[in-house]
């Protein structure tokens, strides 16, 4: 492509050293879309002639054709998909030498990433709503099934597992409000912008952007070829699904342990051992935990090459892709497949319920209680400690306390207060806004699907 100028041919291990085709081949349809619009822009501007871009927009979608029934092989000697398709085009229709016209690879390598992204993105936002509506799903389905709460890993309060869905509901809603960012952000058309100044022809980019589906042409050229913004806040969104992602993992994973065993997992998302033949394995949750760490190394990747290089296009952009590849292809899997396992998640109701008779989750219950009796909340506090103590050196549980034993550490107690005291109660009269209370969660259920 650039034979004017050198004597010598690239070395062939330069070639290889320098091509980007394994990694940008996967862009082909979108490379040809935007060639398309390039072309008919340069027709309809009488840059070429009208017969001349309608020969050469033949000639694309004959290649088009050729690739996608496989009779077509790309070449590394060429570098990158865009000059592969204008090579084989120039073989197919001649006027294919005029394609390049007021355009760089430059504007053009952005312009079909972002077309190819767009395309992926779009798709990813179908994913994330069904894995949403799995969410609020099981969170009508568990939502009168109680499990005890956690902080520090330790027993706190009961909460309805509902409420629990809910809590990635809105992990999860943020990250679709990231990925709707992410779309934005790529939503402004490079082509036009050239090498680095724009053009001495009379391109216009409000039509090439209008043809592509954009909703404006960016705004300045050289931004426009130096600019990877894009591609990093899909990473962020990316980095920060697969960690909410990991975290959740993380909970089910401990549920579905012997000592918890509050969830039990279908059959066909799980493997067995090749030795133990007891072994029933959360693979799914662990390779899912497992992949999160590339993907934030896939965004560190990209900052890390973006640091350094001056204004405006620089080859080591040409290095941007892998990890959007890798990042992009992790997701979507891991989306779908926490989705469809979700959707297939089964309580043990008793098992989460047995859990809760041990850790004393009911105390800040009667602290609140009392609280309610005039008690001051500090004081409350020290007596159901001191009960709490006295307990654990005992062996007893609150259940197993007799009401003159209740009356002996709290002089307040009375027949009322006992009747709070169930996992069930507790959970019904945290009735706040965002509360776990089942009248509150019941309401967070509408809210999430009508944000749906
Ligand atoms: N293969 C390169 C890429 O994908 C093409 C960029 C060409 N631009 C240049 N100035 N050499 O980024």
């Amino acid at each position: 492509m650039w034979h004017g100028r050198f004597r010598h041919d690239t070395a062939k291990i330069v070639q290889e050293f320098t091509q980007s085709l394994d990694i940008d081949w996967r862009m082909y349809e979108a490379d040809i879309q935007g060639s398309t619009a390039h072309v008919s822009m340069l027709g309809k501007t009488g840059i070429l002639d009208h017969e001349e871009a309608a020969k050469i927009e033949a000639g694309l979608q004959a290649v088009l054709q050729e690739i996608r029934e496989g009779k077509f092989t790309p070449s590394e000697a060429l570098e990158d998909v865009h000059m592969n398709i204008e090579a084989r085009l120039t073989e197919i229709e001649p006027l294919g030498a005029k394609l390049h016209t007021a355009r760089s690879r430059n504007d053009q390598v952005a312009t079909t990433t972002r077309l190819y992204l767009r395309t992926r993105l779009q798709a990813l936002k179908d994913d994330i709503r069904e894995l949403l509506r799995v969410i609020v799903s099981n969170a009508e389905r568990h939502i009168n099934v109680i499990i005890p709460g956690y902080t520090h890993m330790q027993q706190a309060q009961p909460i309805s597992l509902g409420h629990y869905w809910l809590s990635w509901f809105e992990a999860f809603s943020r990250d679709r409000a990231r990925l709707d960012f992410a779309l934005d952000a790529l939503d402004e058309c490079p082509l036009g912008a050239g090498a680095l100044a724009g053009s001495t022809l009379p391109v216009d980019r409000m039509m090439t952007s209008e043809l592509l589906g954009f909703s404006r042409p960016t705004r300045n050229s050289l931004d426009t070829v130096a600019n990877r913004d894009y591609m990093a806040d899909f990473h962020y969104f990316a980095s920060m699904f697969m960690l909410h992602v990991s975290r959740l993992c993380t909970d089910l994973i401990t549920w579905n342990t012997q000592e918890f065993a509050f969830i039990v997992l279908p059959d066909e998302f799980c493997t067995g051992s090749s030795m133990m033949p007891q072994k029933k394995n959360p693979d799914v949750l662990e390779l899912s935990r497992g992949k999160t760490g590339q993907v934030v190394g896939n965004m560190l990747d990209l900052l890390m090459n973006l640091k350094g290089l001056p204004m405006t296009y620089n080859r080591d952009l040409q290095e941007d892709k892998r990890g959007l590849w890798a990042s992009l292809d992790t997701v979507e899997s891991v989306m779908k497949i926490i989705a469809a396992l979700l959707e297939h998640v089964d309580v043990d109701e008793e098992a989460a319920l047995r859990g809760l008779t041990k850790g004393y989750p009911l105390a800040t219950d009667i602290a609140e209680y009392l609280v309610m009796k005039g008690v001051p909340f500090r004081e409350a506090h020290a007596q159901v400690g001191r009960l709490v103590g006295w307990c654990v050196e005992n062996g007893l549980a609150f259940s197993e306390l007799t009401f003159e034993q209740w009356k002996e550490h709290i002089p307040e107690a009375d027949p009322a207060m006992m009747e709070i005291l169930t996992p069930r109660e507790s959970v019904r009269r945290r009735d706040t806004y965002g509360g776990t209370g089942f009248a509150q969660v019941l309401r967070q259920i509408e809210e999430a699907k009508s944000r749906l």
